[in-house]
């Protein structure tokens, strides 16, 4: 017996532990309850007396022994694996270059959000559309001006396939296939045939509104517009309706707001007026009810569109429409971290 301890005590100083593969074999083989220490501790009982009591001491060391090794590589394969794991602190900070939102879609994002809590729905429609829907369905008489070449870009003419010069056009699908009430802003973007210049663009986007239910009226109108501008603008910002034209809305009118430049004094951005525009508005053409399967004994509606372009460069004083689309990043990094 006294050999065999020998033996299992040269086996377990040389046995190579640097792998935690190894280290479990080594478990199993001496330290587990099957394992060769267990067996030599079963075989005390049958020694002779007199030597019982030195083959437990030895046994006890070559256990203690294969305890030290085990624990030994066990905490040396630790260390070795937190090396790989734990960051070196002394490492120069990578920074992560933090996109920026482009200021439409950060501009966007917030009217929806005022609209939405007035209980706007959102809604959108295609890009390419047809006669109906922007103009017909509309209320536009058939030589109505804006239908004319050098404002539309038409894909294809009779039947005509043209690119939607408003987002109007959503408001006549959500008439064909919603009944009243229908409450909802629509923004996307639209074209027109324009020279491109910083006042003006082919492409640019807006955001339509429809309210239509029982009683809908102008003071409703007037009252979502103001809530509108004062949250979006601030509390001290004054609004104004002129009155106007659109085929599409009787009465119409175009909303103004004092000039954020000049706080109203007069200056080039308002023309000396002290006044912007930011859209149009009106009630909604009895025609335009009839002609998309809507009472209007029964039922009133509000409309407004307004350019998201216009409401952006007021918001933060940009000044050329087309740095919009130049996709020039210092200009987007501006708006970094608003959202
Ligand atoms: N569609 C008009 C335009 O592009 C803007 C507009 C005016 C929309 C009055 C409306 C409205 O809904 O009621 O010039």
């Amino acid at each position: 017996m006294f050999e065999k301890i020998e033996s299992a005590r040269a086996a377990i100083s040389n046995a190579s532990l640097g792998q935690a593969s190894e280290l479990e074999a080594f478990r199993l083989e001496w330290l587990s309850r099957k394992g060769m220490i267990q067996d030599l501790m079963a075989g005390l009982k049958d020694a002779e007396p007199e030597s019982r009591k030195a083959l437990g001491q030895a046994l006890n060391e070559l256990k203690n022994l294969a305890w030290e090794r085990f624990d030994q590589a066990q905490s040396n394969l630790g260390a070795a694996q937190s090396d790989v794991e734990s960051p070196d602190l002394n490492l120069p900070v990578q920074f992560l270059p933090l996109g920026s939102r482009h200021p439409l879609s950060i501009v966007r994002q917030q009217m929806v959000d005022i609209f939405s809590k007035m209980g706007f729905a959102l809604a959108d429609g295609p890009e390419i559309e047809d006669d109906q829907h922007n103009f017909s369905a509309l209320n536009f008489p058939e030589n109505h001006p804006a239908r004319e070449m050098q404002d539309t870009f038409f894909i294809s003419r009779n039947p005509d396939v043209l690119l939607r010069t408003h987002t109007s056009t959503v408001q006549v699908r959500l008439m064909e296939k919603q009944k009243p009430p229908i409450r909802a802003i629509m923004p996307g973007r639209v074209y027109r045939n324009e020279a491109i210049s910083a006042r003006a663009h082919c492409l640019f986007h807006q955001i339509e509104g429809l309210y239509i239910d029982r009683n809908v009226g102008f003071r409703d109108l007037k009252q979502t517009l103001y809530h509108f501008v004062k949250e979006m603008f601030g509390p001290d910002q004054k609004i104004r309706f002129r009155p106007s034209y659109f085929p599409f809305t009787e009465p119409s009118a175009e909303m103004d707001i004092s000039c954020l430049i000049c706080n109203g004094d007069g200056c080039n951005i308002c023309k000396q007026t002290g006044w912007v525009e930011i859209g149009g508005s009106g009630m909604v053409d009895p025609n335009v009810l009839l002609a998309n399967g809507i009472d209007p004994e029964e039922f009133t509606g509000f409309a407004f569109g307004m350019g998201i372009e216009r409401i952006t460069m007021l918001r933060y004083g940009i000044k050329d429409l087309r740095l919009f689309t130049e996709n020039d990043v210092r200009f987007v990094r501006q708006f970094s971290g608003l959202s």
